[in-house]
């Protein structure tokens, strides 16, 4: 029989191949799913080899990544309390597809991942394998009774052990996610509230804003129906401007957010998050949105934004609730379109203009000088039936002698 192991190539993962041999006897099928983390992948293969694996799989994702899971969030604007802008947690459900795409492909028994018991990732990983293979079975090493191993140290002996001597180093260093989206930090002294964030040690995609240049930058961005379709004037694929944006926003300290969140498990966990170009992104196609959308649309669809942040952070991508907001939002795309320019400065995102041919902005309406369109006296009968409730009540209040 055979199993299907996410793989990323590091000693948690590396250390699950000996072991899935030895206690289950299975035939270890590794697939490496490249969402655009920027990691040097040749080798990989030679390595996985050598740890027993009988396979291994490469699959870049990175333009379905962006098209299908990351632009349906940017267009809700989706931000899990407040800050988090979910890049682990889009990523999540493509890998658990393309694991279970393997999985058929290879006729394999079961699958296995290497998140750990207290995590989001293992609820993600399981939540869209038993969404779209409800047969497959699934091996969580880290929370299974025949894992030994709690300790980077443990891992590497283990793996020496089973004749893997490979140079993994026993110290460890933050926990991290990267992808083309973003990159997570956790642990060390982040895992105290109390402590500042070792910035210099733990930076990877950019700098902190006192580290950005004194001179800031213009950009400019268009939007085609809410897709984002090009960076400085040139037409490019999302993925382009992405990682375009991630070297710009990098460079000028924006997009590094702290945050204590609440994980669905239940704990409180603290994280650093680098996310320069999706913080640009966001900021672009809200910029839009303002122009472009009726009041009442774009209250709903606030709501709706952080219904999809729930959703997409709790690991339930393959659901029908997921496909209805989804297309809620999609519908409210199809005049947003439109250029944004910003000035990028020390961590910060300053407006420099926005256009659209669908801007429902009218100048002769909002000035404060001109105007036919709007007459002031239609206030007057507004407020008065728009505030009757409200006056009815403090009447009653008043009769009461309680006002
Ligand atoms: N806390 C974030 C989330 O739940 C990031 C998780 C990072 N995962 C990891 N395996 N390092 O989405
Ligand atoms: C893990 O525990 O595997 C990483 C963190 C998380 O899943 O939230």
């Amino acid at each position: 029989e055979k199993v299907v192991l996410a793989y990323s190539g590091g000693l948690d993962t590396t250390a699950i191949i000996p072991w899935l041999k030895e206690n289950f006897d299975y035939e270890v099928i590794c697939v490496c799913i490249d969402c655009g983390q920027g990691e040097e992948l040749d080798g990989l293969e030679e390595r996985a080899k050598f740890c027993g694996a009988e396979k291994l799989y490469i699959l870049d994702v990175t333009d379905e990544f962006c098209d299908e899971y990351i632009v349906p969030c940017v267009q809700a604007h989706a931000v899990y309390e407040n800050k988090y802008l979910l890049g682990t947690s889009m990523a999540r459900p493509l890998i658990a597809k393309k694991l279970v795409e393997i999985a058929r492909k290879e006729g394999a028994a079961a699958i296995c991942h290497g998140a750990t018991g207290k995590g989001n990732d293992q609820i993600r990983f399981e939540l869209g394998i038993k969404a779209l293979a409800p047969d497959l079975k699934i091996i969580a090493a880290w929370r299974n009774e025949k894992w030994t191993m709690d300790s980077r140290e443990s891992e590497i002996a283990y793996c020496k052990a089973h004749g893997i001597d490979l140079p993994f180093s026993a110290d460890s260093s933050y926990s991290r996610d990267r992808n083309l989206w973003h990159i997570s930090h956790e642990g060390l002294e982040l895992e105290d509230p109390a402590n500042e964030p070792n910035f210099e040690h733990l930076l990877v995609l950019g700098v902190t804003p006192e580290k950005a240049p004194e001179e800031g930058e213009y950009i400019t961005l268009t939007f085609e129906k809410g897709i984002p379709a090009s960076l400085n004037g040139k037409e490019m694929k999302v993925s382009d401007i992405i990682r375009e944006l991630n070297i710009l926003g990098g460079r000028h300290g924006i997009g590094i957010v702290d945050i204590v969140e609440n994980r669905v498990v239940g704990m409180k966990s603290r994280g650093v998050y680098e996310t320069p170009g999706g913080t640009i992104l966001y900021e672009a196609h809200q910029q839009l949105e303002e122009l472009i959308l009726d009041r009442d649309t774009y209250a709903v669809k606030k709501d709706m934004g952080n219904k999809l942040a729930q959703i997409v952070y709790e690991g339930k991508w393959f659901t029908p609730l997921r496909e209805a907001v989804q297309a809620f939002i999609e519908s409210t795309q199809q005049y947003v379109t439109g250029e944004v320019k910003f000035k990028l400065y020390k961590g910060n995102i300053i407006k420099a203009g926005t256009t659209s041919p669908y801007s429902l902005y009218n100048e002769s309406i909002a000035s404060f000088t001109t105007g036919d369109l709007y007459d002031h006296h239609d206030a007057e009968g507004f407020i008065n039936l728009f505030g009757l409730s409200t006056k009815v009540r403090a009447m009653k209040m008043q009769e009461r002698g309680e006002l």
